[in-house]
């Protein structure tokens, strides 16, 4: 029986699922962060202790894993900023990681990639460093690692639907979006959560990478769509070609939020579907789109007009 694990980007989306799964009152969970205050759920949960630590410094990294059981390995970027890079996130971190597991004797790590980050053509370099660190934990023999690579998480704080939620919200009538045949299979957080929770202990899932899928494939257009539809809101999505998917993708990356990047473009050049069914190995049947997310959607003339309402998903 585990008694205390790590969680490396714990204080994220999927980490805020993956710790409510976790809670135990026999299991001591350390969750470093850059600004813990900012994450006040985590910071009541009874079994969790975070931390202020910069995770990027080895000796740092090394005391945090130290009388750990298990290392679970959540961090990761969609764009970069100029104080935080891909290969710093994904690449070094790794390395680092992996430094102070050897270090420690801590021999167990679970790590979220992403779908096919190991394919030779991708050119987004998101992808590449993940498929990096997947090279890295996997030749390291003294480590039993499991790797889980998702498609689209979907759940009531996520930032895809959520991110829509707020664009759709904002521009009136026509919806310009970028690569609309760009293909998903959204994975629910609460399934991702049990995969991770069910492997941690489990033998089998030793050396084992998962690629994790929903039950079904749709565009990035129908996707959004779906949002719209849920939102109660009347948007004509209209697809862009190509080019102008580049344009949109070049001149986005200037805006302070960098909504949709180059890279963000690139990655959306491989369809996040998969070509088998890893859920299986669990006996888990993944959850349908739509039967979660429209409980978390409030139509838009069913809000309050005396709240202000900027994100339109529930918290
Ligand atoms: N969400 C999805 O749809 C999806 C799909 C496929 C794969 N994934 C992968 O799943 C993992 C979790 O995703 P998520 O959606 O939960 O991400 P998230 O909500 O953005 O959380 C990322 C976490 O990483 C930490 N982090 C970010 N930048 C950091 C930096 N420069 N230095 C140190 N820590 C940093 C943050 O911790 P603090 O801010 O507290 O320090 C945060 O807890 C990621 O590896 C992601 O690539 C996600």
């Amino acid at each position: 029986m585990l008694k205390k694990i790590c969680v490396l980007g714990g204080t994220g989306f999927v980490g805020r699922h993956l710790l409510n799964r976790l809670a135990h009152p026999k299991l001591r969970i350390i969750v470093p962060s850059r600004r813990p205050e900012r994450h006040r759920s985590v910071m009541v949960l009874p079994n969790v202790q975070t931390v202020k630590a910069d995770i990027h410094d080895q000796e740092t990294l090394n005391q945090l894993v130290e009388g750990c059981d298990a290392v679970i390995n959540l961090v990761g970027i969609l764009n970069e900023s100029c104080d935080s890079k891909f290969e710093q996130n994904h690449v070094s971190l790794v390395e680092k990681l992996v430094k102070a597991c050897q270090t420690k004797g801590v021999s167990r790590v679970l790590h979220i990639s992403a779908l096919h980050a190991d394919k030779k053509e991708i050119q987004s370099t998101y992808l590449k460093t993940k498929a990096q660190a997947e090279q890295r934990l996997m030749q390291t023999t003294d480590l039993n690692v499991t790797i889980f690579r998702p498609s689209v998480i979907f759940g009531i704080d996520d930032s895809f639907f959520n991110r829509f939620a707020l664009l759709l919200d904002l521009i009136p009538c026509c919806f310009p979006l970028a690569c609309p045949n760009a293909k998903f299979a959204p994975v629910w957080v609460n399934d991702i959560a049990e995969v991770m929770a069910q492997s941690l202990e489990n033998r089998e899932t030793f050396g084992q990478s998962y690629n994790l899928c929903g039950s079904q494939t749709y565009t990035l257009k129908a996707l959004v769509e779906f949002t719209a539809q849920m939102m109660g809101l009347k948007r004509t999505v209209i697809g862009l070609n190509d080019k102008l998917s580049q344009l949109q993708a070049r001149f986005m990356e200037f805006v302070p939020t960098k909504p949709f990047s180059m890279d963000n473009y690139l990655s959306l050049q491989t369809d996040s579907v998969c070509n088998r069914d890893d859920f299986a190995f669990f006996n888990i049947q993944p959850a349908s789109l739509e039967v979660i997310m429209p409980s978390y959607f409030e139509p838009k003339h069913q809000r309050s007009k005396y709240v202000d309402f900027r994100f339109t998903a529930r918290r």
